[in-house]
């Protein structure tokens, strides 16, 4: 079967396409026939050796997906034929990923697809759907009416934190560096866009009221705009570093305002916590029937062009499939 893997901690263009074994089943495993596979930034910062706790290599990357499940024990709890996406924390980081024809997995490191969602669709918004449930309810627990603020608004974090926030019945302002994303941006659940740059964006977001909840990946110096920019007892949590991982922060607004600060791990759910998680999250989205915009989907020979227009900051998802249709 094709396989994109690396043996070498270093730069993306690492991961090639090989040809390997079919993978055999441990007991408890079941055999997924790959449809579609999503990119995430830390699959790249993982190749490149900036990923804790990720084995060491040779493996396939790849922590989002969906398959057709085609291989499994007599006794386990998904059938021949079933779709189903991951919610393991370690596919891609200590045993082989997604961007692969085939994945043996513990049948705990997968759920059925949403019957709302295509594969495409369970390929792009699983583990960014996950980590906002992680933030929104178990470390802010968002109530209705508060105001979320989502920075980097236009990526997969920044689409699932809005589409979760207002299933969740709360108003929200989107970040974004770019103006020409400002109209898809409120067409995707953005009650306002504000740009990142704006040297008044401070000013413009306590104009708008203050964020009660706080969803950053951009991190670096725009910390210290966060922690300006959200009300009292309100929560920043940290998904990503994007912009920087240094940042000079005043802690007596911290303590004024009575602010939590939480960093967000999607990885660090054990499997049973992160199948609740997907069920509670699917539970919240079903009426709004959400799904999570995908940007371009590249056949599954072009991983490494996926990777450099996800670089790009697209608006929206990278995912790549079908796979096995390639010639
Ligand atoms: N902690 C966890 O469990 C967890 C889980 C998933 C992801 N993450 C991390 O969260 C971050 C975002 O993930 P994602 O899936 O949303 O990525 P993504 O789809 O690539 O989107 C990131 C967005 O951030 C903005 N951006 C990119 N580079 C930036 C920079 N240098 N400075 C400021 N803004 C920048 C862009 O939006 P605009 O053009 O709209 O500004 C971009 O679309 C990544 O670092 C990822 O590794 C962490």
């Amino acid at each position: 079967m094709k396989s994109w893997r690396f043996h070498e901690f270093g730069h993306i263009g690492n991961l090639q396409m090989e040809e390997i074994d079919v993978p055999l089943l441990a007991q408890g495993e079941v055999l997924i026939k790959m449809e579609y596979a999503g990119l995430n930034p830390a699959d790249r910062f993982l190749i490149m050796g900036r990923y804790q706790g990720a084995s060491e290599p040779p493996y396939a990357v790849g922590r989002d997906g969906c398959g057709e499940v085609v291989k499994a024990a007599a006794d386990a709890q998904f059938n021949i034929g079933d779709k189903v996406i991951f919610t393991s924390a370690t596919v891609g980081i200590n045993r082989e990923g997604t961007l692969a024809e085939y994945v043996a997995i513990p049948e705990e490191g997968v759920a059925l697809l949403p019957e709302w969602w295509s594969p495409a669709d369970g390929a792009a918004g699983t583990k960014v759907f996950m980590t906002c449930w992680q933030a929104l309810s178990d470390a802010a627990d968002l109530k209705p009416d508060e105001t979320v603020v989502v920075t980097g608004a236009s990526g997969g974090i920044g689409l699932a934190s809005l589409a979760l926030a207002k299933a969740m019945g709360a108003n929200t302002i989107a970040l974004t560096r770019s103006a020409q994303k400002y109209e898809r941006l409120l067409k995707s659940g953005a009650d306002y866009v504000c740009e990142t740059n704006d040297p008044h964006v401070v000013r413009k977001i306590m104009d708008l009221g203050g964020g009660d909840v706080i969803i950053d990946v951009v991190g670096g110096e725009f910390l210290a705009k966060c922690i300006e920019m959200t009300n009292t007892f309100g929560r920043i949590c940290i998904v990503g570093a994007l912009g920087g991982v240094n940042c000079e922060i005043n802690p007596v607004q911290i303590i004024f305002k009575r602010l939590q600060i939480h960093g967000m791990q999607v990885s660090m759910y054990k499997a049973v916590e992160a199948q609740q998680a997907l069920k509670d999250l699917l539970k919240v989205l079903m009426p709004t029937k959400a799904r999570l915009l995908i940007d371009k989907i590249f056949p599954f020979d072009q991983v490494q062009e996926a990777f450099e227009h996800m670089r790009r900051g697209p608006m929206g998802k990278v995912i790549v499939g079908p796979i096995g249709d390639e010639k």
